[in-house]
């Protein structure tokens, strides 16, 4: 089965042909990254008016490098910024009208941990991790469409850190890239920030970011050893060393606690250099570690239409009536302090 799967639940504009949820024939990827970067951050109205303008062009472009027919129609319808993922929703409906073909709405995150199996063969149980810009979440999957969160984020999503704290430092655009960049020459222990305050007894795969990245905006001084140069690449590295290091420990407890020994890894922040060293460790560990590569780990539409070919298989479609939500409860465990 043929299907055309089309993202735009954020800054990228994508569509992509993938046969059967495992061979992709097209993969289109139109980011905004260079429309958004004078606002150092992803302005919703503008991405969804370039959305409006860039979705045709890059669906007949999937369309035309797969030169195959299309079965069946995936779209992201959540979550994401509401105005974006209704331009590739309202596409979507168009297109599968015209064409007289199934139509189906994907999780976004579901796809991002589904990644991994359009390259690897892992088998189900495995530790998903999705660290990007929007989302932190540590689960147990155990199907294309089962999982249960272990912990997520209570405030700032990992990728978000990165990016306020580049913000604020004038790093670069995107963020996380940047301080990886600077990262590779200062001092990791220039400044010791500190860890997440949350009780770990109770939440022990909960993590949280804000208050690491109050320390690094507000509290720089504190956390000096008070002889390293403060300069950009002793911040940056010191950052990033404390944000990867709890996600680690996390990552570690989880393994331990629930016996899993795949991983699988996805979102932009996957591309973090310390984060991919310091999981290669675990395969010395004997896991089986998955990192999708890189057009497969941030936003693309080839995980959507991957993803959609199990529920279109199994006779599952939406009508035309299908709604774009901002937001998806399942991914949003409830902290609650001491309990
Ligand atoms: O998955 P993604 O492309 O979009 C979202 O769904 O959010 O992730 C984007 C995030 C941004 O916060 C960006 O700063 C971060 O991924 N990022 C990185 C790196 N490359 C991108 N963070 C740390 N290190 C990197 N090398
Ligand atoms: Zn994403």
């Amino acid at each position: 089965m043929n299907v055309l799967g089309i993202e735009t639940s954020c800054d990228e504009c994508a569509a992509s042909v993938v046969v059967d949820g495992k061979t992709i024939l097209s993969n289109v990827i139109a980011s905004q990254i260079e429309e958004h970067r004078i606002y150092y951050g992803v302005v919703p109205e503008l991405a969804s008016r370039i959305h409006t303008e860039w979705i045709a062009p890059t669906v007949q472009a999937a369309i035309d490098d797969a030169a195959v027919e299309i079965d069946a129609v995936a779209v992201t319808n959540r979550p994401g910024l509401l105005g974006s993922l209704l331009v590739g929703v309202s596409f979507a409906k168009g297109f599968a009208a015209a064409k007289g073909i199934p139509l189906i709405g994907i999780d976004h995150i579901r796809a991002h941990l589904y990644a991994p199996q359009i390259e690897y063969k892992l088998d189900y149980p495995y530790l998903g991790v999705l660290v990007s810009g929007g989302h932190t979440v540590i689960c147990k999957v155990t199907g294309y469409d089962d999982l249960e969160v272990l912990g997520t984020t209570i405030d700032d999503a990992i990728g978000e850190a990165f990016d306020k704290v580049a913000k604020h430092y004038d790093f670069g655009y995107p963020g996380g890239v940047a301080i990886d960049r600077l990262a590779q020459k200062g001092d990791p222990l220039a400044f010791r920030f500190p860890g997440p305050k949350i009780r770990e007894k109770t939440n022990p795969y909960d993590i949280s970011y804000s208050g690491l990245k109050s320390a690094v905006i507000n509290h720089l001084d504190k956390y000096w050893d008070g002889k390293s140069e403060k300069s950009s690449e002793n911040i940056a590295a010191s950052f990033q060393r404390t944000a990867i290091n709890m996600l680690i420990k996390r990552i570690r407890a989880a393994l331990e606690d629930t016996g899993l020994t795949s991983i699988s890894v996805g979102g932009g922040v996957a591309a973090n250099s310390y984060l991919r060293s310091e999981l290669e460790k675990f395969r010395l560990g004997g896991y089986t570690v998955a990192f999708p590569s890189m057009r497969l780990c941030t936003d693309n539409a080839a995980m959507i239409a991957a993803l959609g070919y199990h529920y279109l298989k199994d006779g599952i479609r939406d009508g035309y009536d299908m709604k774009a939500s901002a937001r998806v409860s399942a991914f949003k465990k409830q902290y609650t302090p001491g309990g």
